[in-house]
């Protein structure tokens, strides 16, 4: 059971610091398992826990990333315009609470290392920091912002894309903006690179049954996210900054998808070019990889040699 806002704000220490200090010391310490459970079974208790409160579109978003961790969508990818906090929610707040929640071994990939360890480090901080709440510590041997793991349990790798990923096995295979400019996007011997590395490097590193969550805002109808939303089947969520026909969250024609001043303030001019982008949808094109190395992967034979490790 979620405990209650009403119920968490007159249990908060505050409120019970009139109780005699032993009586005082059981009430909060039952209080913080009681906002523990919640936090762990909760993606959203958690986003607010560390201060966040989601907006439409992060509701969404929070939704379809606990039904990758509840098993029940293996591949998400996930469109939003720069700046709309995929980052935060997907790659910062999911990931420690997933940690808590299943104990999975996270691969999670940005366009530079230094972008994936970022996003390493700020969880890694997060579990430091909430680790009674979560339920879980980091080891104390094992805490370098690229990689570290949990006592006596899961892994997080942080990997550039291109680079290669050596040794590690993962439930779950985190890619947050593969690439790093339009410039990069519109170049075919990196977008080649990129699914090469994907393929190869990547996806063999999952363990069977593994799942996948693509973020990303889209430049280019040949990128990683169209190359693979081709290859295999995906849940996807694409949420324009304006508001097209039949939006997922149910806005009005040209509605912005997020009109806090913030947020508006920050991201205008990107969110206008991204508008003037078509929303790219799943299509047909040519891949990348040589005939034989696509039928040993649509044929099992690359996922199936994780099994033999
Ligand atoms: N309600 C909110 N929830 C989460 N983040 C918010 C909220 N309001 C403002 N922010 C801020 O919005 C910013 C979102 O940045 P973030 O890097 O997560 O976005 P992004 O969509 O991944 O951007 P990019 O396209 O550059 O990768 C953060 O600085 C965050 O603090
Ligand atoms: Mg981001």
């Amino acid at each position: 059971m979620l405990l209650p806002a009403d119920l968490r704000q007159k249990l908060s220490p505050d409120s019970v610091s009139c109780l005699p200090a032993e009586i005082r010391k059981e009430v909060l310490t039952l209080l913080e398992e009681l906002q523990g459970h919640s936090t762990r079974r909760s993606l959203i208790e958690w986003a607010r826990h560390c201060g966040y409160e989601p907006a439409a579109h992060h509701r969404l978003l929070i939704a379809e990333l606990e039904k990758v961790a509840s098993g029940e969508t293996p591949r998400l990818a996930v469109f939003m315009p720069p700046g709309s906090a995929k980052s935060t929610y997907a790659s910062v707040l999911f990931p420690a609470w997933l940690l808590a929640k299943s104990n999975w071994n996270i691969l999670a990939a940005s366009h530079t290392t230094e972008l994936a360890e970022k996003w390493g480090r700020r969880i890694r901080n997060l579990i430091a920091e909430h680790s009674v709440t979560l339920g879980i510590s980091l080891a104390a041997d094992s805490q370098a912002a690229g990689r570290w793991a949990l006592e006596g349990g899961a892994e997080y790798y942080a990997a550039g894309v291109g680079t290669g990923i050596a040794g590690f096995r993962a439930r779950v295979g985190l890619i947050d903006d593969p690439i790093r400019s339009r410039q990069d996007a519109d170049s075919e011997l990196i977008r080649d690179r990129v699914w090469d590395w994907y393929i190869n490097d990547f996806k063999t590193r999952l363990v069977p049954r593994a799942a996948e969550i693509l973020i990303q805002t889209r430049w280019q109808e040949d990128d990683l996210a169209g190359r693979a939303l081709n290859h295999e089947e995906w849940k996807v969520i694409c949420l324009p900054a304006l508001a097209e026909a039949n939006d997922p969250l149910g806005r009005q024609l040209n509605e912005p998808l997020w009109d806090d001043d913030d947020y508006g303030r920050r991201c205008r001019p990107r969110c206008e070019l991204t508008y003037e982008l078509p929303t790219l949808l799943p299509m047909k094109i040519p891949n990348a990889l040589p005939v034989s190395i696509q039928q040993l992967v649509r044929e099992g034979a690359v996922n199936g040699s994780i099994n033999s490790n």
